[in-house]
């Protein structure tokens, strides 16, 4: 009776870890890539959202300080990601070669992110952001003169104003080793 329930026992622990091994062998590449963006999205709309409340020049003291760091902060041990589109505003976030082939597809009207393999075991991962009535305050058709005016200070060659709440706006995208 004993001895049953010690096989019983040794059987679920093993079963239990095989469970375990097996979703680990076979990582989805697009899940993999969707929870490297987690914390860059969640940081970065903390960021926004908090600088916002202390008035418009101090938030977009912050978007240009705040987002290329964040970025930096999280692209370790081979993962690379960053923010982009097709009308940027700082010419720093031009997107890499794999990521821009996209932008037509979203502009189309895709909506869903893009799970794609790379060179060298590497894979990429892409997800569309929309533009919120939040974001028109600094990118939609009627700016407010003092955020056109520090805009213009910032990024002379500013192409990323004159959206529409729905519109693509660009992409959030990470490049990782995958699996
Ligand atoms: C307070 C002004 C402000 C608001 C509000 C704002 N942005 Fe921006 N946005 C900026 C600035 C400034 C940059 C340039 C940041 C940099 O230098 O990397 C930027 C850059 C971006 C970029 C990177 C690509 C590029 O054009 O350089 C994307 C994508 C973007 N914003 C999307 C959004 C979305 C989506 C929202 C709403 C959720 C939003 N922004 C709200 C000011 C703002």
């Amino acid at each position: 009776m004993h001895y049953r329930l010690m096989i019983v026992l040794a059987c679920i622990v093993i079963l239990a870890a095989c469970s375990k091994a097996v979703p680990e062998a076979e990582v989805d590449p697009a899940e993999q890539g969707a929870a490297l963006l987690v914390p860059f999205k969640t940081k970065l709309k903390y960021e926004l959202v908090t600088s916002m409340q202390a008035g418009l020049d101090e938030a977009i003291a912050t978007c240009n300080t705040a987002a290329p760091g964040i970025a930096a902060s999280l692209s370790v041990d081979g993962v690379v990601m960053g923010r982009s589109s097709h009308k940027l505003r700082n010419p720093a976030n031009a997107a890499p070669d794999w990521v821009a082939l996209w932008f037509e597809r979203y502009l189309a009207g895709q909506s869903q992110p893009v799970s794609v393999e790379l060179d060298d075991g590497r894979h990429g991962y892409i997800e569309p952001i929309m533009t919120q009535p939040l974001c028109l305050t600094c990118h939609g058709q009627d700016l407010q003169p003092e955020v056109a005016e520090k805009l213009a200070q910032l990024y002379p060659e500013d192409q990323a104003t004159g959206f529409a709440q729905g519109d693509f706006r660009g992409v959030f995208w990470v490049e990782f080793q995958a699996d």
